[in-house]
């Protein structure tokens, strides 16, 4: 039924509630994946590769299985076998790895690859098994890194999920044949690991032909239907629980291998399993965001007006998996440029498979074009916030579009008057504070929005309170919170008797909670599902019956064939330079960010403060490096693959503008959940070259880099 989805009024939307669930995390009463109430269950261990291609020669079990409690030891030659997926699969899945049956077949196509999985009555024993398992490969010669060589065999991307990855519009060549580009300049990110606080976990148990999972997923349902898929099960017998996960941040999206191998194992041993991916194993098991090499070449009129851009980016992807890193895809529409191109190139390696990280493509792509602009703005002699003013795009260049709601240059306006940008000094080495050098530096951000789809069950239960269940999840954004305040408002009761429940493909279902969508998805159908129930009700919910239930199925309103969606902000960034240590350090932030109507500044800005650290740490410290030669991953723990700790972190000052955007959605809402993250390393690697005068074209900025 169609619904006027009138704008709820009530105390709670717009409000800093506290999280409703910050009670059972505080206390340790949330449930996350590891924490099941499964009985006894047994405990797997995965065993991964150490070669990059080639074959198990053969695999010498005794030891394994001679340690005490070993139960099983589930390799290539005896795991259940799963159905053929293919490229082509045509349910609705994220299987990141279509070229890659887990434990099916004895090939190799990468080092991290699983290979086998020790099952065992603890932890400790199924970890000895694993390190007792003999394995004897044939080598074959693989291709790991991204180097002269291997950036021959680089094979143009035009599309990457159905959408566009390069772009042209005007004539660069024309342009750049009149006069050389001013600023041409090739900018490297490295890999990144995305690290959740929660690691992935999985525990998997049959009863017939039924699967019950526990798993950290973004996607109840897409990992439902993949796992029918796989074991050839009718859907409604796959039960995914995830209520609360520890941050996904992308990678938690998709069913990666260990949690079919969890199911498979749990069938072979007709028990309960529990599989907690080892932080060490991280490295190669849940993805990545991989490493770009991107050359920017910008021209410009004198007074900063940018004539053309052209972005080349190449990136490198698993053989595998079907990732890209679209760096170029949002290059051109930010910037209000005549003659545009865009290319992307990739090489396909033996390597695990990359996947999303916080805007994937955007976070690097940013770190690129925003350092070229303030290469272009000092090439100029003009304010780099200024530069970006001047190029505004009105609408959206890359159709012509109008924006549904952009407030760019305000947030530059609010930005910089709260940060004191006015006192930045354009020549770089100007101020210092004791015998450290101080700077400025700025970004711009932005990220699309879009809207998945979901339905939502509204029912009264015992004791006047309503229940609200769908199957998307809070990752630890403030799900369970904005659902139960814009409830509240919509049924006109107290948030207090509101009880929502998230996380089970039981629940209605609910497209992929990624992408920035969740919000402009779920409050369509939320606030259809509560006016019906009111409806139904006849007006008053203090008198309805327990069981009176109403679906809400209500889409977002946003139509992208006359309105381009996006998310924009401006990072402006302090820091202090200690030129004999080579020691940079963030010293004050500022974001301010347009992200449309904020229906809890609470749980919104702490979106915007972990998408900021994730920033600063990209900027700053993360890095996975490989051996050239084995493909290994070098340094796979948290002491090599360094994160930023609250001593790395100064005082973040976050703002939003809190316009609603109601071409978009209903509700005037949009996502937080990745905007945040895109222009931080830029607005850091233009603070230091303001600091210092050293351009740092190659992330992470490390000391070494430096001195
Ligand atoms: Mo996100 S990288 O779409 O969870």
């Amino acid at each position: 039924m169609t619904t006027t989805l009138e704008r709820p009024r009530g105390a709670n939307i717009g409000r800093a509630v506290d999280r409703v669930d910050g009670p059972l995390k505080v206390t340790g009463a949330a449930q996350y994946a590891a924490d099941a109430p499964v009985r006894q269950p047994l405990y797997a261990v995965l065993v991964q590769s150490t070669i990059s291609r080639g074959r198990l020669r053969s695999i010498d079990e005794r030891d394994a299985r001679a340690v005490d409690g070993v139960v099983e030891v589930l390799t290539h030659r005896n795991a259940p076998r799963l159905k053929e997926t293919g490229f082509n699969l045509r349910i609705p899945t994220l299987f990141p790895e279509p070229g890659l049956q887990p434990l099916q077949a004895d090939e190799v196509h990468y080092w991290g690859q699983h290979v086998a999985a020790v099952v065992a009555a603890s932890l400790e024993a199924a970890q000895r098994g694993a390190a007792r398992l003999h394995i004897v490969y044939d080598e074959q010669g693989a291709d790991v890194v991204l180097d002269a060589r291997t950036r021959t065999h680089a094979e143009p991307v035009d599309s990457f999920f159905g959408s566009p990855l390069g772009s042209e519009r005007g004539d660069v060549d024309a342009v750049l044949a009149a006069k050389p580009p001013l600023v041409d300049a090739t900018y490297t990110t490295p890999d990144e690991t995305h690290h959740a606080m929660e690691p992935s976990a999985t525990v998997a148990s049959w009863s017939g032909n039924a699967l019950t999972v526990y798993d950290s997923t973004q996607w109840a349902k897409g990992l439902q239907s993949t796992l029918a898929h796989f074991f050839e099960l009718d859907p409604a017998d796959v039960h995914v629980i995830s209520p609360f996960i520890g941050g996904g941040f992308g990678q938690k999206a998709w069913v990666w291998p260990h949690i079919v191998i969890a199911a498979m194992a749990a069938k072979a041993v007709g028990k309960s399993v529990k599989l907690v991916v080892d932080r060490s194993q991280f490295f190669t098991s849940n993805g990545y965001r991989a490493q770009t090499e991107q050359r920017v070449r910008l021209a410009a009129a004198a007074d900063g007006t940018l004539t053309a851009l052209v972005h080349d980016v190449l990136t490198k992807t698993g053989r595998v998996g079907e990732w890209q890193e679209s760096a170029g895809a949002e290059t051109g529409m930010m910037y209000a440029v005549p003659n545009l191109r865009v290319t992307h190139h990739a090489v396909k390696l033996d390597i695990a498979t990359p996947t999303a990280m916080r805007a994937p493509g955007k976070t690097p792509g940013s770190f690129a074009i925003e350092s070229a602009l303030d290469e272009l703005a000092h090439e100029l002699r003009l304010d780099p916030l200024a530069l970006r003013v001047r190029n505004h795009a009105a609408v959206d260049p890359t159709n012509g579009l109008p924006f549904s709601s952009k407030h760019l240059l305000e947030c530059y306006r609010v930005g910089a008057e709260r940060f004191g940008w006015d006192r930045r000094s354009g020549t770089p080495r100007s101020l210092r504070d004791g015998r450290e050098l101080v700077g400025y530096g700025m970004a711009g951000a932005c990220f699309p929005q879009n809207a998945g789809s979901a339905e939502v069950r509204a029912r009264v239960e015992a004791g006047g309170r309503v229940a609200i269940e769908c199957s998307m999840h809070d990752l630890g954004t403030g799900m369970y919170t904005i659902v139960a305040q814009v409830a509240a408002d919509t049924l006109g009761i107290p948030l207090e008797r509101v009880t929502v429940r998230l996380g089970d493909s039981t629940f209605p279902r609910a497209s992929v909670t990624g992408g920035s969508m969740s919000t402009a998805t779920i409050m369509p159908p939320l606030v259809d599902a509560c006016e019906q129930l009111v409806r139904a009700a006849g007006g008053d919910l203090a008198a309805a019956a327990p069981g009176l239930e109403a679906i809400g199925s209500a889409r977002n309103t946003g139509d992208d064939e006359t309105h381009s969606f996006y998310c924009f902000g401006a990072q402006f960034c302090e820091v202090h330079y200690d030129e004999d240590l080579a020691r940079v350090r963030v010293t004050r932030f500022t974001g301010v960010y347009d992200c449309g109507r904020i229906l809890n500044p609470r749980t919104a800005r702490s979106q915007m403060i972990g998408s900021v650290v994730m920033g600063l740490g990209m900027a700053l410290m993360e890095e996975t490096p490989r051996d050239p030669r084995s493909g290994a991953i070098a340094g796979n723990n948290f002491a090599d693959y360094r994160v930023p700790v609250n001593a790395d972190i100064p005082p973040l000052d976050v703002v939003f503008l809190d316009h609603p955007d109601l071409v978009f959605s209903p509700l005037g809402v949009r996502g937080a959940g990745e905007v945040g993250i895109t222009g931080v390393a830029a607005a850091v690697a233009n603070a230091l070259f303001n600091a210092s005068g050293r351009r740092v074209r190659d992330l992470p900025i490390l000391a070494e880099r430096l001195l």
